[in-house]
């Protein structure tokens, strides 16, 4: 029997052995970001509601219905994060990371909420990798950005990724751009609901996945067609750096995203094997995002890293870590004095830097054993009524059976030999 109760709907949970794969994933992430220079922040989950407002844009799906927003007892409206983006840039603003050294190297991990319709690998409560790099505008940024993603990915075993890479423009090109994907989308045969988002957001149209629009906006302007020189150049610089860095790439005119900051960079990575909850990461260039929250000019480029879609790609392509985390050695007391003696002995273990663990609730030997062969320790240290009397108790190795005795006092000696 379970409990009343359960997790409230669609949030993601994990637990053992999965949760091993996600600390994996993530402690490996925290690596490469280290590795590469970046600083760790450790975030708020929630903000004033109208942070996300500015920030993520009113018009996007996010901010319009998928927040979390409820009212503090002191009345202020609180959103629970549906990104990091907005808040790094807060904070660091805030605390006035940028009157340093730039680029401001940062990067973040935690969930992320949005009021989604739950399925396979879409949440409502879901988990991020997040990297960001604030202040500066060198194309070489987005590359190290993009091959610190990809080179993780790699590293995790998973071999089936495409990375999806697209310019959106600046505040010069794209709103000539826009003007003209809206007229072309205006010509459309299109329903209600999407003619008003060709007003809102127009680029978010071509993104529409049902096949009626998809044939009919086969022939819109593309993006590319419209940057400016200093846009077109950038972009050029950061395909030449991607080769340089041999991170392969799909050149992708008709990529958006779903949050209203980006601008220049912009890119995706997919996996085949996910269906249709296939994006497990992207980001981009934001380098208008600082003003829009009432900042300096600082432009940002960075990206966020789906760890629930991450794991569920290592599982689909067999590469998840294969085991909960293990212990060395086990110790099996049976009588309460031996369980005195074998307590010390494991936290004197543990203390001395060998993973250990013990049987409890002064189990008898059968139960106490299958605890040690599930535990996945090498040795188990059984230690009986008569061993007690001889001071000395039973060395295990649980791969042979091999069994010796060895005195209480050089047990923790001999198993530090043993496991090298
Ligand atoms: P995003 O594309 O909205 O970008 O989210 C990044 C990743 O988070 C997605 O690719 C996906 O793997 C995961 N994700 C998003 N929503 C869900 C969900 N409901 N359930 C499970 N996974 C989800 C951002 O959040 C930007 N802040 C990225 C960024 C950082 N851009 C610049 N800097």
């Amino acid at each position: 029997m379970s409990s009343n109760f359960q997790a409230p709907k669609g949030v993601n949970e994990y637990f053992p052995p999965r949760s091993e794969t996600y600390l994996a994933a993530r402690d490996a992430f925290a690596a490469a970001a280290v590795r590469a220079g970046y600083s760790y922040l450790e975030l708020p989950v929630f903000e004033d509601t109208r942070l996300f407002a500015r920030g993520v844009g009113e018009s996007t799906d996010v901010v319009s219905k998928e927040m979390y927003t409820f009212d503090d007892r002191g009345g202020r409206s609180i959103t629970l994060r549906p990104e990091f983006t907005v808040g790094v840039l807060r904070s660091v603003l805030q605390h006035g990371l940028h009157k340093g050294e730039l680029p401001v190297k940062v990067w973040a991990t935690g969930p992320a909420f949005r009021y989604e319709r739950a399925q396979a690998g879409r949440y409502r409560q879901f988990y991020q990798v997040d990297l960001e790099a604030i202040g500066s505008e060198d194309p070489a940024v987005d590359v190290e950005t993009i091959a610190l993603a990809w080179d993780w990915y790699r590293d995790l075993g998973l071999t089936r990724l495409s990375l999806h890479l697209n310019s959106l423009g600046c505040r010069e090109c794209r709103p000539v751009y826009r003007s003209a994907l809206q007229e072309f989308l205006r010509g459309l045969d299109l329903d209600e609901a999407t003619r008003a988002r060709v007003e809102i957001n127009p680029l978010r149209v071509l993104d529409d996945k049902r096949p009626e629009v998809r044939a009919q906006v086969e022939d819109a302007p593309l993006v590319m067609d419209y940057l400016c020189g200093a846009c077109k150049a950038h972009h050029d610089k950061v395909r030449e750096l991607l080769s340089d860095l041999s991170v392969p790439w799909v050149d992708d005119p008709r990529l958006v995203r779903g949050l209203d900051y980006y601008t220049r960079t912009t890119y995706e990575f997919d996996h085949p094997l996910l269906g249709a909850q296939s994006g497990v990461g992207g980001g981009g260039r934001y380098d208008g995002l600082s003003e829009d929250i009432g900042g300096p000019p600082l432009p940002g480029i960075g990206f966020g890293l789906g760890l629930d879609r991450t794991v569920l790609a290592m599982e689909a392509e067999e590469v998840a870590a294969a085991a909960a985390s293990r212990v060395a050695v086990y110790g099996v007391p049976l009588g309460e004095e031996a369980q005195r003696k074998i307590f010390g002995l494991v936290a004197g273990l543990r203390r001395a830097g060998i993973a250990a663990d013990m049987s409890y609730d002064g189990k008898k030997l059968k139960g106490a054993m299958r605890g040690a062969d599930r535990s996945g320790a090498a040795y188990a240290v059984i230690l009986g009524e008569r061993d007690l009397a001889e001071g000395a108790a039973q060395v295990k190795d649980l791969a042979t059976g091999d069994q010796v005795a060895v005195p209480l006092d050089r047990i923790a000696e001999v198993l530090k030999e043993k496991l090298g």
